[in-house]
């Protein structure tokens, strides 16, 4: 595996502690080479990249980096730099890891290297021969708009074919998203009234408390539509919306989930807010007069037989009131009303099942009962299930170790492909040519108070819920 990026933010946070938890796992390969990469400016000897390894798996992995395991691990990294004029450093590092493994050991290219160095580096690839039977990972966000997106496309696929492009989006990863599949299809009880017929509205909903925790430049060019939007909340709303696939296989899957994006309409920038935190221009490396968003929420339809007329709100944002990741399934209210002045208080969230897809993870179905006493009140009520109590989570990987692993067993149903990214562009378009101004909201509360407007008549179900909900809301 050759990990470009190796210095980098992800490498240290995600992937080198995502490897060592496979390698614990005996998910990887019986034998490997992990070769680590960036500019000859950063360049590392091997000892400083094992040192750097190291660091990142004490202070981001959940197993220490100790025993024979990690001896096991450390031995499997080098390191070799690459400059598009000097590739020779990372071509010999290759070649040695290659030579020790013996045989012909299969290649996986690991993009983690931000957006506008995707293109230079799948062409060092494609001119120094690496690709030669390579698949490659490439990280998000795939392109900045319809335009970027499918030339960084035909860059790719004149390097590598659509059967070796692993494009990675963690979230599908989240073993809480995979779960809204077997949800769905699995059991006989919610699907038959998963449709227009019985949901209302829906929401997609991921606040985070956090802020930008130093990545200027990156947020600067990104910003949260790009980051979190046309990445992660389409797919999760992909998963939510789609059609049963035939099967599992990455055609089904992938073919079932683009149809939804093809239903989507372009979205409408007059159903969108988007917001800025105070401060975020006085953050180092931010332009003082920027207009990049910190916080979006809007309105997606989806024009097909089982959603249309049932909007999708979707909402994300940094340095908001807690973090979360929730979907919300609002179902219709029943046509009959037979319990005069028995209403529940206006602030119960009943009448919804809720998908919380962070890490471990529950679903909640609400509804209203009867509350003990002579008179016909109702109360709020929910069932709930909760990955941590419920299940052994002893094989549980995170999102991107469980993609790392797919990506290595040539699985790519869990991926973006090139065709469903190019529409989620396409239906962005008229957000990006009129994006409208960003309205200001104070750090920690939920975004600017117009987002209220947006949804309206509805109510967002976060922060109604969080007060009382009891199910894992981190401050
Ligand atoms: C990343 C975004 O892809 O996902 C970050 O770039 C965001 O801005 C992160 O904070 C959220 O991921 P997780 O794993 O915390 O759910």
């Amino acid at each position: 595996m050759v990990l470009f990026g190796a210095t980098g933010d992800l490498a240290r946070r995600k992937l080198l502690p995502g490897l060592f938890r496979l390698a614990l796992a005996g998910l990887m390969p019986r034998a490997y080479r992990v070769v680590g990469t960036a500019p000859a400016s950063e360049a590392l000897t091997d000892e400083e990249f094992r040192e750097r390894a190291r660091g990142a798996v004490a202070e981001f992995c959940s197993a220490k980096p100790v025993g024979e395991e990690w001896e096991a691990f450390e031995r499997a990294l080098s390191f070799g730099a690459a400059d598009p004029k000097d590739t020779r450093p990372l071509l010999d590092a290759v070649r040695a890891a290659e030579r020790d493994l013996g045989g012909s050991p299969r290649r996986l290219h690991h993009l983690a290297v931000p957006p506008a160095a995707f293109a230079s580096v799948v062409e060092e690839l494609g001119r120094t021969g690496l690709a030669n039977g390579a698949r490659v990972i490439v990280e998000k966000p795939f392109g900045t708009d319809l335009a970027s997106a499918r030339a960084l496309n035909d860059t790719l696929h004149t390097v590598f074919d659509e059967e070796r492009v692993f494009r990675i989006d963690h979230f599908l990863g989240k073993e809480s998203v995979d779960n809204i599949l077997a949800l769905r299809f699995a059991n006989g009880l919610f699907e038959p009234v998963w449709n227009r017929d019985h949901i209302n509205h829906v929401q997609i909903d991921v606040p985070e408390a956090i802020g930008i925790e130093g990545r200027a430049s990156f947020f600067e060019q990104t910003g949260t539509f790009r980051d979190m939007v046309v990445t992660h909340l389409f797919q999760v709303l992909g998963f939510v919306a789609m059609e049963p696939p035939a099967d599992l296989g990455a055609k089904a899957l992938r073919d079932e989930k683009n149809k939804v994006f093809q239903a989507m309409r372009p979205l409408d920038p007059r159903r969108a807010v988007r917001g800025q935190y105070d401060g975020y221009r006085a953050e180092p490396g931010v332009d003082p007069r920027s207009g990049t968003e910190t916080f979006i929420a809007l309105r997606a339809e989806i024009d097909n037989w089982r959603w249309s007329g049932v909007p999708f709100y979707l909402r994300s944002g940094k340095s908001l009131a807690h973090r979360r990741q929730v979907v919300t399934l609002h179902f219709k209210e029943p046509p009959l009303r037979m319990f005069p002045g028995a209403q529940p208080p206006a602030d119960s969230c009943a009448n919804a099942i809720v998908v919380d897809f962070d890490d471990p993870g529950w679903i909640a179905a609400r509804f209203l009962v009867k509350e003990p006493g002579p008179s016909m009140r109702l109360g709020p009520a929910r069932m709930t299930f909760r990955y941590a109590d419920s299940v052994r989570r002893r094989h549980g990987l995170e999102g991107y170790e469980r993609l790392i692993l797919d990506a290595m067993l040539g699985d790519q149903a869990l991926f973006t492909r090139s065709d469903g990214i190019e529409r989620l562009w396409e239906v962005s378009a008229p957000l990006l040519e009129s994006p409208g101004d960003v309205l200001p909201y104070p750090p920690g509360s939920w975004g600017p108070d117009a987002v209220r407007d947006l949804i309206a008549p509805h109510r967002w179900y976060l922060p109604d819920d969080i007060g009382d909900s009891g199910e894992g809301a981190t401050p």
